[in-house]
């Protein structure tokens, strides 16, 4: 366990530099996606340690789809191998795996592939893994609001009870506490239609680092980040 005071309970990372990675090194940007696993494993060894009860990250998101068709890919294949070989290793860890994210687009074997995964690791008690495949923010919302507006329709609800509570038990991650440390790796500073509503408090941090390179020593120096942070949440606090 780490010794420092404040562990994020919740850890959310944008995994971003993946091709560049492999642009620096002359390679293939798939290549730096193979990369990525290496790093999201060792992300998950590192938030083990450290004491973070939920760590998300986020590897597919809607947009990405309008990427090259052999990198799209490359990508689903890359992700249903590696949600087949690990599920065992997970398991051993204590973790417990789910995947986020709109499941429409997926095949029949990609779907199968999920909920086993799902199933093999479901008794994992150290940390949830959540994977955000095929995530988009403002589409969860709407689904969230079309959730809503069914209920108002069958008179569930009245319109003008629908609270924040019951936008956020209609979202994707109903059961998943608010992110506290929202981290993207890569130097970019943005959110890139990522968690937009559970974010509204989170701590943000911006290593330049690409992910492939982002190992337990990064993982480290980011948890000291978030140590010394003030959350204030719109108050003051006394000296
Ligand atoms: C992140 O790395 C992985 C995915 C979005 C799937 P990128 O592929 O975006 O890498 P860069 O940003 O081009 O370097
Ligand atoms: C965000 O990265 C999505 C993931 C890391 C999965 P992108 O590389 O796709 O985002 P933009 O295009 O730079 O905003
Ligand atoms: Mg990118």
């Amino acid at each position: 366990m780490n010794s420092l005071k404040t562990i994020p309970a919740h850890v959310a990372i944008i995994m971003d530099g993946n091709g560049r990675w492999a642009k620096q090194r002359g390679k293939e940007r798939y290549e730096g996606h193979l990369a990525g696993v290496d790093a999201v494993r060792s992300a998950v060894r590192s938030a083990v340690r450290n004491g973070v009860k939920w760590l998300t990250l986020y590897a597919f998101s809607t947009e990405n789809w309008a990427r090259p068709i052999a990198e799209v890919e490359a990508i689903m294949q890359l992700f249903c191998k590696t949600v087949v070989g690990e599920g065992d290793e997970l398991a051993r860890q204590g973790v417990r795996v789910r995947i986020m994210g709109e499941r429409t687009h997926f095949s029949p074997e990609v779907i199968s592939m999920i909920e086993r995964i799902e199933s093999t690791t479901a008794e994992g008690d150290k940390l949830t893994l959540v994977l955000a495949f095929n995530y988009s923010a403002r589409r969860e919302m709407v689904l969230a609001a079309q959730t809503l507006a069914k209920r108002v329709a069958e008179g569930e609800i009245k319109a003008e009870d629908i609270s924040e509570e019951h936008f956020s038990a209609a979202l994707m991650t109903a059961d998943i506490p608010d992110p506290d440390f929202i981290i993207r790796t890569s130097g970019e500073c943005r959110l890139s239609n990522f968690l937009l509503w559970q974010a509204s408090y989170a701590e943000f941090y911006f290593p330049e680092v690409l992910w492939p390179d982002f190992g337990e020593e990064e993982f480290d120096a980011a948890m000291a980040v978030y140590a010394e942070r003030d959350r204030r949440y719109g108050k003051v606090i006394e000296e």
